[in-house]
C-alpha cells in the first residue's frame, strides 16, 4: 500500500481515547495492528480505548511481563502483545507467540521492532511521538484491509469537519 500515512495531533489523552473509539467499528478480525512510539507514548492507552469501544468493560492491563493478554468479547478474539521485554527476537518462535497469529482475531502489538523478523506483518501502523506535552499519531496502512480502514476513518472525520 502506498497511501501517504495520515498525521494527526492529540493534544491530551482524551484524544488518544477518541482515536481508539474511532478505529474499534472499522477494524475485522484478523487484522494486526501495530501500536509504536517510545515508553509513554500511548500505545496501551490506545488499545484500552479499542478494547473499551468494542465492548469489553473489564481491566485492560499492559501486557509488559506477560507479554499478551487475551480478550474475548462476545465471539471475538483480541490479542495485546506487548515485546518489550523480548530478549531477543527469535524469542517470539521459541514462546510459540506465533500461534496467535494464524487465528481470526484482532491483534494489537506494542514493541514490534522487538520482535523483528518474526512478528507478522501490520495491516495497520500506528506511530505515537511526544509532541512537548501532546502526543502526535501518524497512521499508515499496509494491507488492502488496512487501507480500507484508513480511508473510512478519514471519511468520517472529514464528514465530522474535523
Ligand atoms: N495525547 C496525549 N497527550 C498527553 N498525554 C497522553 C496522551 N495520550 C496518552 N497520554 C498519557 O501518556 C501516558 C501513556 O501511557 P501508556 O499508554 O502506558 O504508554 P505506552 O504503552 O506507550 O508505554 C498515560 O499517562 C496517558 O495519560
Ligand atoms: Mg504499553
Amino acid at each position: 500500500m502506498n497511501d501517504r500515512p495520515l498525521s494527526l495531533f492529540l493534544p491530551d489523552e482524551s484524544a488518544t481515547l477518541a482515536l481508539g473509539r474511532k478505529f474499534a467499528p472499522l477494524i475485522t478480525p484478523g487484522m494486526t495492528l501495530w501500536l509504536r512510539g517510545e515508553l509513554g507514548a500511548g500505545k496501551t492507552a490506545l488499545a484500552r480505548a479499542l478494547l473499551r469501544a468494542l465492548g469489553y468493560a473489564g481491566t485492560v492491563k499492559s501486557p509488559t511481563y506477560a507479554l499478551v493478554e487475551v480478550y474475548v468479547i462476545s465471539s471475538l478474539y483480541l490479542y495485546h502483545f506487548d515485546f518489550y521485554r523480548l530478549n531477543v527476537p527469535e524469542e517470539f518462535e521459541e514462546r510459540g507467540l506465533g500461534e496467535y497469529f494464524e487465528k481470526e482475531a484482532i491483534r494489537l502489538v506494542e514493541w514490534p521492532e522487538k520482535a523483528a523478523g518474526h512478528v507478522p506483518s501490520a495491516d495497520l501502523e500506528f506511530t505515537l511521538r511526544f509532541a512537548d506535552q501532546a502526543r502526535e499519531a501518524r497512521i499508515r496502512a499496509w494491507s488492502e484491509r488496512g487501507h480500507q480502514c484508513l480511508t473510512a476513518f478519514t471519511a468520517c472525520e472529514s464528514a465530522a469537519g474535523n
